[in-house]
């Protein structure tokens, strides 16, 4: 696993946009590029450095496929706090040629989410995997809406938020738990590392506890980011302040190993 730690916040999204900019720039392919992408605030520095590249006629997403990480159960597309809304007033409405047929996100509002999630699964292995899937995590750790002990090896399916997760999560909803949804739909933690690469963004001291148990901890449920330490190809790009939990020895490892990629 490679771990590019960068000074702040906004150089660690440069580096990632930079990253994510390259991987399409450079796909030759005869099939799309296809993208994961997630919500959160870790993504939106990211997601303005795309939209200033797509913009500035450096990067096209005119041949690339996304497919979002999760989605509320019971908010409509135009609840401003769903992940539909959120993923295009933040980044697909800004861009100037991604097409609205490549765009995939869980649908929770569906009658059928055992159905919508088997769809979402066969939809993915219909483009041959996912190139790059970029992630966030939670402060416990969870990636997409995989909360503790959910099996590594999950698939695309229905969620139960956890009331830490809710709690978290309420500062977008008025501050009320119980007005953040108790479901989700989710893609799983193996649906994240089948993909070909993985790039997870992880931020601020409240991440720092994540961040060591994702790196350094031992592969287990309890922080479904470890699983990241199985994967071929997974890199994690961090903050310094994200960093506070990390033993002083691997700490310098990545600042050594990585100092090509300091911004
Ligand atoms: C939610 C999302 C996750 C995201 C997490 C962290 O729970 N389901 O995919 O990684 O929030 O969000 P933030 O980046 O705002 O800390």
């Amino acid at each position: 696993m490679r771990v590019v730690i960068q000074e702040n916040y906004q150089k660690m999204c440069q580096w990632a946009a930079n990253y994510i900019a390259a991987k399409i720039n450079s796909h030759k392919e005869d099939r799309p590029f296809v993208l994961g992408l997630p919500t959160g605030s870790s993504p939106l520095g990211v997601y303005a450095e795309l939209i200033k590249k797509n913009k500035a006629g450096e990067l096209s997403f005119a041949n690339v496929v996304t497919f979002n990480m999760d989605e509320y159960v019971g908010l409509p597309k135009t609840h401003d706090q769903s992940y539909w809304y959120f993923m295009h007033d933040n980044f697909f409405d800004h861009l100037v040629d991604m097409k609205p047929e490549n765009i995939n996100i869980l649908n929770g509002m569906t009658d059928d989410p055992e159905g919508e999630c088997a769809r979402y699964e066969a939809k993915i292995a219909s483009y041959g995997g996912i190139d790059l899937f970029m992630g966030g995590i939670g402060v416990d750790g969870h990636l997409a809406f995989n909360e503790p002990f959910t099996s590594l090896t999950s698939r695309t399916g229905v969620r139960d938020l956890t009331t830490d997760t809710r709690i978290v999560n309420s500062r977008f909803f008025g501050n009320d738990p119980e007005k953040v949804p108790a479901k989700a739909l989710s893609v799983g933690i193996g649906t994240v590392t089948d993909s070909k690469e993985v790039l997870i963004l992880i931020n601020g001291h409240n991440k720092a506890r994540a961040l060591a148990a994702s790196v350094e901890g031992s592969v287990s449920q309890k922080w479904t980011c470890s699983a990241l330490q199985l994967h071929k190809a997974a890199i994690i790009a961090c903050d310094e302040a994200a960093c506070g939990e990390l033993t002083v020895d691997a700490y310098k490892y990545f600042l050594d190993i990585e100092k090509g990629e300091r911004l």
